[in-house]
């Protein structure tokens, strides 16, 4: 299968940034700059829970998508202060990150929790963005593949063939996020090709080409081009970069250049 049938995919993820009006003021700058950009790439903004609703309304005619960047993976009950799949479709979101290293780390989040949210969104429609990468001790003593393969694993246990068509899966080593330190795209697309091999073992090769995997990790339009521009590289989940218009519009059109 051609792999140009992966459409390049660029995600901000907010974190938690912006209040509402922020973040109604920010996402109606991108639906405006975006307006013309043509439906080869897929475009797609996680503000806070908080914003999500806000956001859809200001989203209301744009092919840009909508998605949250957490869950839990029960549908409703005692558990305080999580949204649950159901919610998050219903306020309009089509994607929710899991298993961001900000959460593997802060919150505690195992690849078996991880696993668990990313079933639970996809019975209810939501496609989720499986994030894995390596911390730099693991880096530094070569154990990047070890860690990748088992966070892999772990995360898409359980997971059909069927379901992996709407996985979308992130590879944002640790060290680079929000440190300005990228990996370089010949770094990247070396764990990327490592995954995608993964994904033949597990899935086929039919199944493993459809697959995108997007790179994370300080990407701003100076280095997406690049990014870009590897054969397993297939789209970008992007911080800091994406909590200016200006520069969210430039990852956007990398493929005019990115940069001015
Ligand atoms: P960054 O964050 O672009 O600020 O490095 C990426 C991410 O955490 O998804």
């Amino acid at each position: 299968m051609n792999p140009e049938a992966r459409k390049p995919f660029i995600a901000g993820n907010w974190k938690m940034n912006k209040t509402v009006a922020e973040a109604r003021k920010l996402a109606l700058e991108i639906k405006n700059g975006t307006l013309n950009e043509s439906d080869d790439v897929e475009i797609l903004i996680c503000p806070p829970f908080g914003s999500l609703y806000p956001v859809s309304e200001v989203l209301k005619g744009s092919a840009v998508k909508l998605g949250a960047q957490n869950c839990y993976w029960e549908k409703n009950g005692a558990f305080t202060g999580e949204m649950s799949p159901p919610m998050i479709r219903e306020l309009g979101c089509d994607y929710t990150i899991v298993g961001h290293s900000e959460r593997r780390s802060y919150f505690r989040e195992t690849d078996e929790w991880v696993s668990k949210k990313a079933r639970a969104l996809l019975d209810v429609g939501v496609s989720p963005i499986v994030c894995v990468g390596e911390v730099l001790q693991d880096r530094e003593g070569g154990r990047t593949n070890d860690v990748v393969r088992g966070q892999v694993l772990g995360s898409l246990d359980g997971l059909t063939s069927e379901d992996m068509l709407r996985v979308v899966l992130a590879y944002e080593p640790v060290w680079a996020i929000g440190t300005g330190k990228t990996a370089s795209p010949e770094q990247a697309q070396e764990v990327h090709a490592f995954m995608r091999n993964i994904l033949i073992d597990l899935y086929g090769l039919d199944v493993a080409l459809r697959v995108r995997i997007q790179y994370g990790g300080s990407v701003k339009p100076e280095n997406v081009t690049a990014l870009m521009g590897q054969p397993d590289i297939d789209g970008a989940l992007v911080g800091g970069a994406s909590l200016e218009a200006a520069s969210f519009l430039k990852l956007v059109s990398f493929k005019t250049g990115g940069i001015d």
